[in-house]
């Protein structure tokens, strides 16, 4: 008699630990199927940045960043809003276009954004009147691939005439491998963020410059908050000269890649990497380009067990870390429908590039 209820009990039990899995593994689903694959792995902090693309991408009407899902701290750190997040990823969970696999080729040079004045469009923060003016013979543009740590081309690397680096690689400590001049720091907003105002970083390149691009809503020059970083970045460091590419240089480049592929940014659904704009920026200011650590676009085709990692360093963003292969990441990102950046499409860009200008690809060497 006794056995009646506490079956019953023990049914109930079941059925809610079931109910609540089912939920459980529901909204798990659904969050992952939001942002890539389910295969990714990672945190909430790059979701969150990868989000912003997103949201950036698509153009979400009423979206803008005081409202959206990752809140910066003190411009390090971002703290996620689940609810927001899901409410802006509902509305960008579209499907995404085909990635590129065989863009059309181009049959000229990317058309200078301004014939006379090549540098147009990069402008210093805070003052904006100011534009960027640096001329070099021989730039060596470093990648921040963990190829470099395969060879020691730090002193090579250092007889350049101009040292362009990218993001957040650091020289500290790895001058063996990639050298440690700086001329000028390309930059996207969310590196902006991560790197302190005042660190090694900006310390370490003595006179030089840094050229951060981002978003219309982040580069804003009243409310940006890269802006915002940009200017506190600058006030910190006197040595350091703060430029940023006008939203007019954004298009062009977006235009860029259109001219290349045949498709628009939101077409093919990616966002560039702070290596186009360094390359698009390197055949304005230099004569020869040396390209450092780029491996050709059918590398990871012709070494298909590489264990090369992502970057030579650590980066702040964790999930960037040693276990990232280069390869691997490259493919993730290249099937991704959105959201995601083209890596060999850019490089067999950048191929094509070098039968117009000046480039050349070392460390590991090709010939486009
Ligand atoms: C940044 O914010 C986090 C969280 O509020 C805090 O733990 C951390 O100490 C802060 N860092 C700095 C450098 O202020
Ligand atoms: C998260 O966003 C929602 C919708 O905008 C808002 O109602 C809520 O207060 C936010 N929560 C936090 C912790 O900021
Ligand atoms: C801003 O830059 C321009 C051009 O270099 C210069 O003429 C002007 O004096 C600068 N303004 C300030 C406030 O520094
Ligand atoms: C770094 O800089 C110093 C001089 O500033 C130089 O002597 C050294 O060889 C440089 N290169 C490397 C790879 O450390
Ligand atoms: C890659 O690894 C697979 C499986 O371990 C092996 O069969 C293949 O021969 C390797 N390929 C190369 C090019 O080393
Ligand atoms: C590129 O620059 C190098 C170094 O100045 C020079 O030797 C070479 O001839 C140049 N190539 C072309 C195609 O202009």
């Amino acid at each position: 008699m006794s056995l009646l209820p506490r079956i019953t009990v023990r049914r109930v039990a079941g059925l809610m630990t079931s109910l609540f899995l089912a939920g459980l593994t529901y909204v798990m689903f659904r969050t992952d199927r939001l942002f890539i694959r389910r295969e990714y792995s990672w945190s909430l902090h790059a979701r969150c940045l990868l989000l912003q693309h997103q949201l950036f991408l698509v153009g979400v009407p009423g979206w803008s960043p005081e409202g959206h899902a990752c809140r910066q701290l003190n411009g390090t750190e971002l703290t996620l809003n689940a609810t927001e997040l899901l409410q802006n990823a509902a509305v960008t969970a579209t499907k995404g276009p085909e990635p590129l696999k065989n863009p059309k080729p181009a049959v000229e040079p990317p058309v200078p954004f301004d014939r006379v004045n090549r540098l147009r469009g990069y402008v210093g923060v805070p003052n904006a009147t100011k534009e960027l003016s640096l001329r070099c013979r021989v730039c060596a543009v470093v990648s921040n691939s963990g190829q470099l740590l395969k060879y020691e081309a730090g002193n090579e690397i250092d007889q350049a005439d101009c040292v362009i680096r990218m993001n957040d690689a650091p020289v500290l400590g790895f001058e063996k491998h990639v050298g440690n001049k700086t001329t000028l720091r390309v930059s996207c907003f969310q590196s902006v963020y991560l790197v302190p105002a005042s660190g090694s970083l900006y310390d370490q390149a003595g006179k030089s410059a840094l050229l951060g691009w981002g978003p219309p809503k982040d580069m804003d020059t009243r409310r940006g908050k890269a802006h915002r970083k940009l200017k506190l970045v600058s006030e910190m460091n006197r040595d350091l000269e703060v430029y940023m590419l006008t939203q007019e240089r954004m298009g062009y480049s977006a235009n860029v890649y259109k001219e290349e592929t045949g498709k628009s940014l939101e077409a093919s659904g990616t966002w560039l990497s702070t290596g186009w704009f360094s390359m698009l920026v390197a055949m304005e200011m230099c004569d020869v380009i040396k390209v450092y650590g780029l491996s050709s676009e059918n590398y990871c085709k012709d070494h298909p067990n590489d264990t090369t990692r992502y970057h030579y360093y650590v980066s702040k963003l964790k999930e960037l870390g040693p276990k990232l292969k280069e390869c691997d990441f490259y493919k993730r990102h290249q099937r991704t429908p959105n959201g995601a950046h083209r890596f060999f499409t850019e490089k067999t860009i950048f191929a094509r590039w070098a039968h117009h200008h000046n480039v050349t690809f070392h460390y590991p060497s090709w010939t486009p």
